[in-house]
């Protein structure tokens, strides 16, 4: 009989799961991904894509996670033998994810630093790309542009503080950890969003966040790329909730096998969209009262992307009527502890992976994957980091996860019986799912998913991602994926020690 680690409590798996869910995925990427896909509007295909493919995918998840008692290509190959190579593609998806997401919490805790004396001063964009902070050089002719020393040393205490966390293991490391962080994570959105909504301006930027637009998200709308707001939905929801990259299937690994997963999985859901709100609320206030600042229109201020947490939020502390640098603090503290919650589930898939397949310990197999994962997330530091950054990020979310997602649906769905799954989880847990669930696991996500693949597919060829020269693209974009791929391979072809695959 194995010796599986295990959760101290219900509420420990629960807080885990929701410190993986609430990354920095909610705090910068919800509020633009919003704004930019018809504000109010977006709201529609995000609970669409949350009821339809979010929750039905978690409580999959948590059921194979639960029954099969193994980290991802473990859970996969008790299934079937033939799944087992989707699960090391999810957990080198993983592996990818972290190495530029460790990098994000780096320039968190930079900024944190930054905020005690607004150290950004007048002109934060210049700041940011400029030779103060990202050093951004030309990506023609691969000059790396060196490494940029000011973030070397918090990348450092990220990855240390990771390795000591996840060394510690599941009940002494992460449980603990989550106790403590996600309460305080969520008074410190509080404190943010209750200064700022009392801003002068923020109603405006409210205004336009939640002001529908559903022409906008319709064919015969005024928005041609329509089918777009339906991909960043889907997009937003399986890097938010963790899915289809092996977090969730390994966390409820190490639930007992009598716990509930249901109601664990709408808790986790709708914990993880109320935070988005949260912080779309914050974020957005904040926005209007820059606006009302610089005597300018909402839309004129409100930027996309990285530039909203790294160039717009510096700009809003500055213009702060009181408390400037404490709000500073705040603000990149939140960064900090949302997305270290979730770096540690990220990096967690890996060990747990490799403790499975090498039985090495996990002290070990925690040592190495940090050491690597650091290594690789050099290159995000350097003067080009940014744009490679910003092609795996890209790569990994349109075409890794959503492909993953496809396959694991079809795989589960329709190549072992997925009424089992349901019976059991209906068996441990308080709330009982119908034949509903079958429908959306087997065709209504996956059809969705398909087209999903198509029309990005579709894109990246009549189009290059980002403008970007094609040599990066190939090397960074679908480069790392088929290493991943090759990589899949070769980790499934290897005998598990002790035969583990047939333990139930
Ligand atoms: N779910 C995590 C996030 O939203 C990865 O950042």
């Amino acid at each position: 009989m194995e010796n599986r680690e295990q959760w101290g409590s219900r509420v420990g798996f629960i807080l885990a799961a929701i410190g993986s869910a609430i990354g920095l995925g909610n705090i910068w990427r919800f509020p633009y991904v919003a704004y930019e896909n018809g504000g109010g509007a977006f709201l529609i295909p995000y609970f669409f894509a949350l009821l339809t493919a979010g929750i039905p995918i978690l409580i999959l998840e948590f059921g194979v996670g639960r029954s099969k008692r193994g980290s991802a290509p473990l859970s996969f190959s008790r299934l079937s033998k033939r799944f087992e190579w989707l699960g090391w593609f999810q957990t080198f998806l993983s592996f990818g994810i972290i190495t530029f997401y460790s990098v994000i919490i780096a320039w968190s805790i930079n900024y944190m630093i930054f905020s005690f004396n607004l150290k950004w001063g007048d002109e934060p964009e210049a700041f940011f790309y400029g030779d103060q902070f990202l050093n951004l050089s030309d990506i023609n002719g691969f000059n790396f542009g060196g490494i940029q020393w000011h973030i070397f040393i918090p990348l450092i205490i990220v990855w240390a503080a990771l390795f000591l966390i996840i060394s510690r293991g599941i009940k002494k490391g992460i449980e603990k950890l989550s106790l403590i962080f996600m309460p305080i994570l969520l008074i410190l959105m509080v404190i943010i969003v209750l200064r700022a909504i009392f801003l002068p301006g923020a109603l405006e930027g409210l205004n336009h966040l939640f002001t529908p637009n559903f022409d906008y998200i319709v064919p015969w709308g005024s928005n041609p790329e329509w089918g777009q707001v339906w991909i960043a939905a889907y997009g937003q929801i399986f890097f938010s909730l963790s899915i289809a990259f092996a977090i969730m299937i390994t966390y409820s690994s190490y639930l007992p096998k009598d716990k509930d997963v249901n109601n664990s999985a709408f808790i986790t859901a709708f914990s993880n969209s109320g935070f988005s709100f949260l912080a779309a609320i914050g974020v957005f206030a904040a926005i209007g009262f820059m606006a009302n600042q610089a005597g300018s229109d909402v839309s004129e201020v409100a930027t996309a992307g990285l530039g909203l947490a790294f160039v717009a939020f510096p700009q809003i502390i500055s213009e702060f009527p009181a408390f400037n640098e404490f709000f500073g603090v705040l603000f990149f503290l939140t960064l900090v502890v949302a997305g270290f919650t979730s770096a540690i589930s990220i990096i967690e898939v890996v060990v747990s992976s490799i403790m499975d397949k090498l039985k090495v310990s996990r002290a070990k197999a925690t040592a190495w994957i940090c050491l690597i994962g650091f290594l690789i997330s050099l290159i995000f530091i350097t003067g080009t980091g940014l744009y490679f950054f910003d092609i795996l990020d890209n790569f990994i979310n349109s075409f890794g996860i959503v492909i993953s997602g496809f396959l694991e649906l079809i795989l589960l769905g329709w190549f072992i019986k997925l009424a089992t799954i349901r019976e059991e989880n209906n068996l441990v847990s308080d709330f009982k799912i119908g034949y509903w669930w079958d429908i959306m696991i087997k065709v209504v996500t996956p059809i969705m998913l398909l087209i999903m693949i198509i029309l990005n597919f579709r894109n990246e060829f009549s189009e290059s991602y980002g403008g970007y020269p094609l040599s990066t693209i190939l090397i960074f974009g679908w480069g790392a994926l088929a290493i991943m791929v090759v990589v899949s391979a070769i980790m499934s072809v290897i005998k598990w020690k002790d035969s583990q695959e047939g333990i139930r």
